[in-house]
């Protein structure tokens, strides 16, 4: 069954941002609530919040009110997200079930009520095409997808949705037992009780406290007080309590207070978190400062540095961290032994394997590693003593782990898990999802660069990986581009530019840049232009088809070889964009000129070379970059037959799929010529730019960086739009223009204040 239609029921914070990534995947949506206007409200809500990857997409979503239920007739999958009530929710379920199309979908995004309860006294074929889909929040940009079939589900209805979520909303899907919170909030919620107790009964430093719960366990920099103050300080008694009165009697949850003193305190004087201005951290009265919460007096103090004795002494290590006496070190202990304790007690009751619980934990937490991985990188048998030491008896499944040394190991290049009964099975993975990282397992790169390698994707396609830092270029990357090059024409038909690492690439690498010019002068500043350039133009005319898989930032350079490629496959949450000016020059590989041949091939093209000049101009000046793929399209840095995947995960394998598409019959593209403004259309645009100064819109030295990129862009000093120019002749501008704007103080300037602050400098 195709799902091409979903009416979500309740248009509050979960259910419009549902609706939202629904209609981001291109889903036509129904959204009703209580009254139209609420539902409208809900998209007004998304719109401002950045619910949908571009705004354009609210209109794929019709509001509506639930007095005319019948509107979801002709739904393929009914979300309903109502308020957290059970009765309302069964009321509304018997409704549904007299409008809606037979074997339609139906789910709940309940976070705390069981399926059980939920189909309790609905007919049976309800029951059979019912499950709970719990997404978090923000529903576009939180991984995780928890879903729980009840008994009487039907197979199909889980594996319809699980696919669903997998590949057009991008999703992590993971499997949930029917219990209480299901996994992800089960767990999290329980390190956020004992990590909130804790810290409040040591009187710890929230700084200190965020500090070592945080990088040591690879859980995100806010830590457990940064994580209140995010998620709303108010909200966790509420959490707590809901979950303590759903668990049973002896659940290890009922050993941390649900509203400490400190907690009922915050919440009564409306201290609850970002939402209120004020929680752990606010901004000084003077808000030049911050100052933090004194957990001891519970009164706010200026924040200082964050250090802690104990992670200094383990020197960041995770087991001698918690093995430190002082009070940092006896707080991790406390927090994470518990954490893991408890973790380890729930298998198999909330999930059938360890992998599931870490997944969500990675997905729905952002931990580097989920309880079980960590338990792995402590060792077993250690946290089985430590727990002694604290009176605790192992669980089972823990003794098991110690007995066989581990929970995870690899089998025949396979990811295996260690499941409670004794046996191993495979790691869970969505079939069809290339990953570098599963890849390794199996087998070693074809060759491995050093600040790249080259791997083997199966099907004649290679997949060159870049690994410095950030994905920057350095001369080492770019020689290894160039090995990798020769390498494919030899043995591969296709190439994929990517990897797994969160940025595609940051651009050119600053630092050695910067040294370039100190050291060498414009003579070798201008000789890594060339190399990089000539290493992007035989990307371009490659005897064999490159795809790029663009994901997270494509920036400066980054976005320069992408544009170089046949053909680009980006995650839907790419940002690209030509950001040079920021650091004070213009794009020098090839960006201008690609922008300009991408730009008159839209099919919203300027007309005539002044209008060009100015969209690539407007793109490239400001450094604009795009919020999404879909943004990035409508800026033009993406074509419209460039492809856009919506899970990271499927992103290496829907690029190999593009690169075999273009494989039959490749030939390289044709040499493009260029008619560009000259000379009298640069004047009107350096106008533009002289009243953009004027208007202190721009600086001086915007101006300056603007009239070189004019130059470009117009085709130089002698350029006639009546005589076309050729790809050197834009490459030589670029270049020429590039070298002169860094022998400018103000370009070093902005290039040193970045290196240093990681922001531009205005000057
Ligand atoms: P909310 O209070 O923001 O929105 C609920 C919406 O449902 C309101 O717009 C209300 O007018 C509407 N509504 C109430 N009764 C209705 C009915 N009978 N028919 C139609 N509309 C009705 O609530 P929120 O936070 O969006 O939660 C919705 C569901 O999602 C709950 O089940 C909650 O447990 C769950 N959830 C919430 C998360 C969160 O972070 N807030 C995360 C994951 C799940």
């Amino acid at each position: 069954m195709a799902i091409n239609k979903v009416a979500v029921i309740g248009a509050g914070l979960m259910g419009s941002g549902i609706a939202a990534h629904l209609a981001n995947a291109g889903v036509d949506v129904l959204l009703l609530d209580l009254q139209k206007s609420f539902a409208d409200a809900g998209v007004t809500r998304q719109l401002k919040a950045g619910g949908f990857m571009d705004p354009a997409f609210a209109a794929r979503i019709t509001t509506g009110s639930t007095d005319d239920l019948g509107l979801v007739s002709d739904a393929d999958w009914i979300i309903e997200a109502i308020a957290e009530r059970l009765e309302l929710k069964q009321a509304l379920y018997a409704a549904l079930d007299a409008v809606r199309k037979p074997g339609s979908l139906v789910s709940s995004n309940t976070s705390t009520i069981q399926i059980a309860a939920l189909t309790a006294g609905q007919s049976d074929s309800f029951a059979n095409d019912f499950l709970i889909t719990h997404f978090f929040n923000p529903p576009r940009q939180m991984r995780l997808l928890e879903i729980v079939a009840g008994p009487g589900t039907r197979p199909e209805a889980v594996s319809i949705i699980r696919d669903f979520g997998d590949r057009r909303l991008g999703k992590d899907v993971v499997l949930c037992r029917d219990t209480p919170g299901f996994i992800a909030n089960r767990i999290g919620s329980y390190w956020m009780a004992a990590a909130m107790n804790e810290a409040i009964r040591l009187g710890l430093d929230v700084e200190e406290a965020d500090l070592v719960l945080g990088k040591p366990f690879g859980i995100p920099s806010t830590g457990i007080f940064g994580l209140l103050d995010l998620v709303g300080i108010d909200l966790m008694p509420m959490v707590l309590r809901s979950l303590q009165a759903a668990v049973p009697k002896d659940d290890a949850i009922h050993d941390h207070d649900a509203e400490p003193g400190l907690i009922a305190r915050m919440i009564a004087e409306g201290r609850i978190g970002r939402k209120s201005g004020a929680g752990f951290v606010r901004l000084s009265s003077d808000r030049k400062s911050r100052e933090v919460t004194d957990l001891a007096t519970g009164a706010y103090r200026p924040q200082r540095p964050a250090r802690s004795e104990s992670l200094d002494a383990a020197k960041g290590d995770a087991r001698a961290l918690m093995e430190h006496s002082a009070p940092g070190g006896r707080f991790a202990a406390f927090v994470m032994e518990r954490t893991l304790f408890y973790a380890a007690s729930l298998l198999p009751q909330i999930a059938d394997g360890p992998d599931a619980v870490d997944q969500a934990m990675r997905s729905g937490y952002g931990w580097k590693e989920g309880p079980f991985e960590l338990i792995d990188r402590l060792g077993a048998s250690w946290l089985i003593t430590r727990l002694a030491a604290r009176h605790l008896t192992a669980p089972a499944y823990l003794t098991l782990a110690a007995e066989r040394g581990g929970l995870y190991s690899v089998i025949d290049g396979r990811r295996c898990c260690l499941l409670p009964d004794g046996s191993m099975r495979p790691v869970h993975r969505p079939a069809g999802v290339i990953t570098l990282t599963d890849l390794a397992r199996a087998k070693a790169p074809v060759a491995d660069y050093g600040s790249a390698a080259l791997w083997d994707l199966g099907d004649g396609v290679a997949c060159l990986a870049f690994r410095t830092k950030m994905n920057t270029f350095s001369q080492d990357l770019l020689v290894a581009i160039d090995a990798a090059l020769d390498l494919v024409e030899d043995r591969f038909g296709a190439l994929v530019i990517g990897s797994d690492a969160a940025a595609f690439s940051a651009g050119a690498d600053l630092r050695i840049f910067l040294e370039t010019v100190e050291k060498g002068g414009p003579e070798a500043l201008g000789a890594f232009i060339d190399r990089g350039h000539s290493t992007f133009e035989r990307i371009k005319y490659a005897p064999f088809p490159v795809v790029g898989a663009a994901s997270g930032m494509a920036f400066g350079g980054g976005c320069e070889i992408l544009l170089h490629c046949d053909a680009i496959q980006a995650h839907a949450e790419t940002s690209l964009g030509l950001v040079e000016t920021r650091v004070g020059v213009i794009p020098g590989w090839g960006g201008c000129k690609e922008m300009l041949i991408r730009q008159s091939a839209m099919a919203s093209a300027p007309h005539g070379p002044v209008a060009l000049a100015m969209a690539v101009f407007n793109l490239i000046a400001p450094a604009r970059v795009s919020g999404s793929a879909f943004d990035a399209r409508n800026l033009g840095f993406l074509r419209a037959t460039d492809g856009i995947t919506m899970n990271r995960e499927r992103l290496l394998a829907d690029a190999k799929e593009k690169a075999l598409a273009l494989l039959p019959g490749y030939a390289p593209p044709e040499k493009p010529q260029f008619r560009l403004a000259g000379r009298s259309g640069a004047a009107g645009l350096r106008n533009l730019v002289d009243g953009a100064v004027i208007a202190g819109r721009a600086t001086a030295h915007d101006r300056v960086l603007g009239y070189a990129l004019i130059d470009v862009l117009t085709g130089g000093a002698d350029a006639d739009p009546l005589l076309p120019l050729d790809e050197q002749d834009i490459t030589d501008l670029e270049r020429k223009a590039f070298i002169d704007l860094l022998a400018i103080p103000e370009s070093i300037a902005r290039v040193r204040h970045m290196l240093a602050t990681g922001k531009p400098l205005r000057n």
